[in-house]
């Protein structure tokens, strides 16, 4: 970048990173009163994939974190300088601890001691949340290099019995690197739309483990501990949040929702994605999607997603790509750029 232009935050390492246990429909169905057919009709969905007793949400957000920052090096052609990460962003719910925050141990994990690191809870927009913080802090020059990561483990705080929610939800991350760059360059991120509406707070909850039920002197009835989510209510709106966030950006940014060769959604339900696919006028087949294989893995899902559309060649150098999500909270954003050709480590 030359001195005088406009500084922008350039994509230009992404990774994924998934536990080793898949969970396919069947097995819900052999433990719940489910069936394959109702999850895939109705969700999408035919697999998740869990963690182990033991692991953690940073275990998966260190290695993202590995393959992200090697794909990154690779791309650079060298361990230098100028490959040197200073800031580490993770979005996430399910944090190790409730305190402290998890991404000064996944920084100290991954070699990056000293550098600033702060979680962003967004639930299922956190990662859209953590890439416009990010990028904030880049084109502010307080940061030169970001690695943004999305993840989480929702095996780890799901009701065991509830058979809606064991069926969407799965643990997985996924992380982006970030650089200073110039707008014009592929990759450049050129905007965001970011906002959140409180009234909607009990949509989505753990109603327990935070201040509000600990600063009292009953415990928690056990059920409080769980996530619950209002099904219907959620699934409208994410449809209309994700769709007027979308067309928001784009008329800020000057693109028509006909032209975007790929929208990355939040995969949270195949039907949503394809209402609004519909709502932007656009043919599903601009759709990118893999909840079919991973479920909604949270903050880790428009990350996953990236990567596995990268690696199968579904991304092109060059295409038009808007990125919208909405999650609990509630809380909804995008963001769009120009597909660059970075080096993709595949997601395993
Ligand atoms: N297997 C079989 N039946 C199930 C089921 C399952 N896994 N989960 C729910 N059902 C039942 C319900 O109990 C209900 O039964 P009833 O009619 O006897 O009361 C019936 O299916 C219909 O429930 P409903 O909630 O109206 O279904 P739906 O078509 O809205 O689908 C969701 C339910 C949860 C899949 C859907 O609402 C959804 O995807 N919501 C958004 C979830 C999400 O994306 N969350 C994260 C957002 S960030």
């Amino acid at each position: 970048m030359t001195a005088g232009t406009q500084r922008a935050a350039v994509l230009c390492g992404l990774g994924g990173a998934l536990p080793a246990t898949a969970v396919p429909n069947s097995a819900l169905a052999a433990e719940l009163d489910t069936t394959d057919e109702w999850i895939r009709t109705r969700t999408g969905i035919r697999q998740r994939f869990v963690i182990a007793p033991g692991e953690a949400t940073s275990d998966l957000a260190v290695a993202a974190g590995r393959r992200v920052l090697e794909s990154a090096r690779k791309a650079a052609g060298a361990d230098t300088e100028e490959t040197a990460v200073d800031l580490v962003v993770l979005a996430t719910s399910t944090p190790d601890h409730p305190c402290p925050a998890t991404a000064p141990a996944v920084a100290r994990r991954l070699g990056l001691t000293g550098v600033a690191a702060f979680d962003i809870g967004a639930v299922c927009t956190g990662f859209v949340y953590a890439l416009a913080t990010a990028a904030s802090m880049i084109t502010a020059g307080t940061a030169r290099r970001a690695l943004v990561i999305g993840a989480d483990t929702f095996s780890t705080i799901l009701d065991p019995a509830d058979r809606t929610t064991r069926a969407i939800f799965g643990d997985g991350a996924g992380a982006v690197v970030l650089r200073a760059g110039d707008p014009a360059e592929p990759g450049a991120l050129l905007g965001f739309d970011l906002g959140s509406d409180g009234a909607g707070e009990e949509l989505i909850t753990v109603p327990a483990g935070g201040s509000r039920q600990r600063s009292t002197a009953t415990p928690p009835p056990e059920r409080d501990r769980y996530f619950t989510m209002q099904g219907r209510a959620v699934f409208n709106e994410a449809v209309l949040s994700m769709s007027k966030s979308a067309e928001t950006l784009l008329a800020r940014i000057g693109w028509r929702g006909a032209d975007l060769d790929r929208v990355v959604a939040h995969q949270a339900n195949v039907r949503i994605l394809r209402a609004v696919a519909d709502q932007l006028g656009l043919p599903e087949d601009r759709l990118v999607i893999n909840l079919d294989r991973v479920g909604n893995t949270v903050a880790g899902s428009i990350p996953l997603a990236l990567a596995d559309a990268a690696a199968d060649g579904t991304l092109r150098p060059g295409d038009k790509v808007l990125l919208t999500g909405f999650g609990g909270g509630l809380t909804w954003g995008s963001a769009a750029l120009r597909w660059p050709a970075p080096y993709v480590e595949p997601v395993a």
